[in-house]
């Protein structure tokens, strides 16, 4: 089968964007690399923001303002208007598709308040909206006839002459390399939190595949040193505390039972007080046993239930644990006109694009809307981008490539451990690359990674079945993730200035000059130049790989 527009993620941008890009004469399929209801729009719990009323011009202007604020100068005023005037049709559209959102007494859909919002703009599903939203979206996508292939991993992009030709990618089933014609490629597969593997709430196969297929295929990076920590992820497990539970009242207090931060600021100012009180030596923990158990079951039923299984805590009655994790990407696919790129017909959006709408730190809530609204926007483009357009050759030369990197990664021989490998990788990133940041930090942390950089060509499978064999795929997400952290290290050594979620200890304040975005490219060329040999930091790097 061959589809004119297929769209990479399952999450609420691509499941958007296939639904408006399919239309009679337009084959649409959507291509995930696993499993479609895990994805961070289903992880994301707390809610989507929305005014209601799309004639009330008063609230949608101190929606735009928030989102503004919230970006620290880097957010563009006319992407973030353009957001933030489609929220009520998004609302609408979104329950016509299935959605139930919570009603209050009057039966009008029930908003929250969240960090950042000067009004209670939130729409939720109790605290499982992402995951509610992705239910009813798979099935409007698949009863407008858009198909699913899951379990596909994608390698790269091909193009011909400027324009996508189709895309080349790895069939997890018997690890063939297939190619896939395409006249519009949409790509929607998500952020790079994942890097900070065991500090992060993204699931463990987030490792930026996004970025590294579009720095291959020659397009920007944009914004990637901000990184939102969320404020609250279990202790242990990382797994999200919903912002949920301090719109619906919950505080956080310290071991000596002290309140120490307002809930509801923005998460770049949570974080960093959490972080402060715990560099300290204070625990810090969520509060919701001024809560009623009724209250809490209706709107925190799915916390209620994993602080429970998780971590064997009853809210209802117990301090639970927190600690801030890596949570969501405000950098992204550098885009013009919202969702285009240099390359014609390839469209992004969600959070591996950047649309313009975060800057340096997101509001809670945004980013449900943000995949909505430009999803529908990037469907629209590709549908009216495929018309008249015929398919292209494809480049033979770009799947050779891709054949002979999974070949050599089957036939030699390995003791080289790529779990840890990533592990390591993502606790050196929470330490050295975290919430605050400094010249040293960044340094080691890139050494560390040219040093990973430099194990990482030589690890190939210790399995070689070829039937759904992880270990190939595994390695494969590492080389992206490396790719994608140097990225991240690089953006934030070249910001000198702390601004949003980016805190540099060493340039505390923020310099009006650098209201500006960093683009990854520019660095292209010294990926490889740094020598760790000559920086006397070799031995500390593989330090990390051996205390895992
Ligand atoms: O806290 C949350 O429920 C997350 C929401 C979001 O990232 O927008």
């Amino acid at each position: 089968m061959i589809y004119d527009v297929i769209v990479v993620g399952g999450g609420i941008a691509g499941l958007m964007a296939a639904i408006e890009a399919r239309s009679r004469n337009n084959k649409v399929a959507i291509m995930t690399k696993g499993n479609l209801f895990k994805s961070n729009s289903s992880m994301a719990s707390g809610g989507i923001n929305a005014v209601l009323d799309k004639h009330n011009n008063s609230e949608i202007a101190k929606h735009i303002n928030d989102t503004l604020k919230g970006s620290y100068g880097l957010g563009e005023k006319e992407a973030i208007s353009y957001m933030c005037k489609r929220a009520p049709h998004i609302i609408k559209k979104l329950s016509d598709y299935g959605v139930l959102f919570d009603k209050d007494e009057e039966g009008n859909i029930a908003q929250r308040s969240f960090g950042g919002g000067s009004s209670k703009r939130t729409c939720y599903v109790g605290d499982k909206t992402g995951s509610a939203i992705v239910q009813a979206l798979i099935k409007k996508a698949k009863s407008v006839g858009v198909t699913f292939l899951v379990n596909n991993f994608v390698l790269n992009l091909t193009t011909l002459k400027g324009r996508i030709s189709g895309l080349v990618t790895l069939r997890r089933f018997d690890s063939s390399v297939v190619v896939y014609p395409a006249k519009a490629v949409v790509l929607a597969g998500g952020g790079y939190a994942g890097i900070f593997r065991g500090f992060s709430t993204n699931a463990p196969d987030y490792s930026g595949d996004m970025y590294a297929i579009a720095l291959r295929a020659g397009l920007a990076l944009q914004d990637m040193e901000f990184v939102q920590f969320h404020p609250t992820g279990f202790v242990k497990t990382s797994y999200l505390v919903s912002e949920a539970a301090r719109g619906e009242g919950g505080y956080l207090v310290n071991s000596d039972g002290e309140r120490f931060v307002d809930e509801l600021e923005t998460r770049d100012v949570v974080s960093r007080a959490i972080a402060k009180q715990i560099s300290e030596g204070q625990e810090v923990f969520i509060d919701l046993r001024h809560l009623t158990k009724e209250h809490i079951e209706s709107k925190l039923p799915s916390l209620y239930k994993s602080a429970y299984l998780q971590a064997g805590i009853d809210i209802c009655k117990e301090l639970l644990p927190i600690k801030p994790v890596a949570h969501y990407s405000m950098g992204g696919i550098a885009t013009k006109k919202m969702v285009q790129t240099k390359i014609k017909g390839v469209f992004v959006c969600g959070e591996c694009a950047n649309s313009g709408v975060h800057g340096a730190n997101r509001l809670g809530g945004n980013s449900l809307l943000e995949g909505a609204v430009f999803g529908e926007l990037a469907g629209e483009e590709a549908r009216k981008f495929t018309r008249k357009k015929q398919f292209l050759p494809i480049d033979y030369n770009r799947i050779t490539k891709d054949i002979q990197l999974v070949d050599k990664i089957f036939d030699s021989e390995t003791t080289k451990n790529f779990n840890a490998m990533r592990v390591s990788m993502g606790k050196m990133m929470f330490e050295k690359v975290g919430i605050d940041r400094t010249e040293q930090s960044l340094t080691e942390a890139f050494s560390y990674l040219t040093y990973l950089r430099s194990e990482v060509y030589s690890l190939h499978c210790v399995n070689k079945e070829r039937t759904n064999n992880v270990e190939l795929v595994a390695i494969l997400e590492l080389r992206n993730a490396l790719e994608v952290a140097e990225a991240v290290v690089l953006a934030a050594q070249k910001r000198k200035e702390s601004r949003g979620s980016h805190h540099r200890d060493d340039y505390k304040l923020t310099d009006k000059e650098m209201a500006k975005p960093i683009s990854v490219t520019e660095f292209r060329p010294n990926f490889f130049r740094v020598n760790f040999k000559d920086n006397g930091l070799l031995n500390g790097v593989r330090e990390y790989i051996l205390q895992r």
